[in-house]
């Protein structure tokens, strides 16, 4: 019985890989027909009609990568090495500080905290939890990013104290293709976190997202320090 479900999740998980990957080749034509002509139009309406053709075939573009993403994440697929945490949120900071200076984004950390992980996955699914939280929340809002080591576990966490998530809704914002309701900026695939998710899950991890009443977020991961993602 556990066979036959994992052999349909099996397949209905490569059946999501193929039909992405076929996607991204009429995605790329559409993209480029509407590139190509945006600048020959006269006519206004046209010309808006091709801007929004051309934006639409980018969302969806992304739509299929965060697809193919989400498809090719599990343990089998992780590169796992030492990583050094305090880098790691050191070099999210400084992306983040790029992409809104004005903002403020902090680090604490002490320093030698380490584990086993895929650096890069590790390392897109912080950024993923900090661009939420410039995405999310007003900018005067500040943004922090810590880690620590307990008990043979490595708990890294990104906090803002922006309006926070309504306890109703703070359950789904895991789930593929969840946006909560008030959201501040659309253009979101809403698959950010389930992506997240994933890459925490690989590792042999948890995670939770903490929003108390007066407000912020918490996005905390716990993922083992030493190598645990080998096993089915
Ligand atoms: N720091 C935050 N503060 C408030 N709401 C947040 C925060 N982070 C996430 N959310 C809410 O959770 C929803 C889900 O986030 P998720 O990252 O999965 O999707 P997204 O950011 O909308 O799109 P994308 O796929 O581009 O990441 C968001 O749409 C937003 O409503
Ligand atoms: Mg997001």
């Amino acid at each position: 019985m556990l066979d036959a479900t994992r052999d349909s999740e099996d397949r209905m998980r490569q059946f999501v890989a193929d039909a992405s990957h076929e996607l991204r080749t009429p995605l790329t034509t559409l993209r480029g027909y509407a590139e190509l002509h945006a600048g020959r139009v006269e006519d206004p309406d046209t010309a808006d009609a091709l801007r929004r053709i051309r934006a639409e075939a980018t969302r969806m573009h992304r739509l299929v990568e965060d697809l193919l993403t989400l498809t090719s994440l599990d343990r089998a697929t992780l590169h796992l090495g030492p990583v050094d945490v305090r880098r790691l949120l050191d070099d999210v900071a400084s992306d983040l500080q790029v992409a809104q200076p004005e903002r403020l984004v902090t680090v604490e950390t002490a320093p030698g905290v380490r584990l086993v992980a895929d650096e890069e996955r590790l390392t897109q699914a912080v950024m993923a939890l900090g661009t939420n939280a410039l995405r999310h929340t007003p900018v005067t809002a500040a943004v922090r990013l810590t880690a620590y080591a307990t008990g043979g576990e490595v708990v890294v966490e990104v906090s803002d104290d922006g309006p926070g998530i309504p306890p109703e809704e703070l359950a789904r914002v895991w789930d593929r293709f969840a946006r909560v309701s008030q959201g501040r900026a659309g253009g979101g695939t809403g698959l950010g976190l389930a992506i997240v998710a994933g890459i925490v899950t690989a590792h042999g991890g948890r995670y939770a997202a903490l929003s108390p009443p007066q407000g912020g977020v918490t996005f905390r991961l716990v993922l083992p320090a030493g190598s645990q993602a080998e096993g089915p």
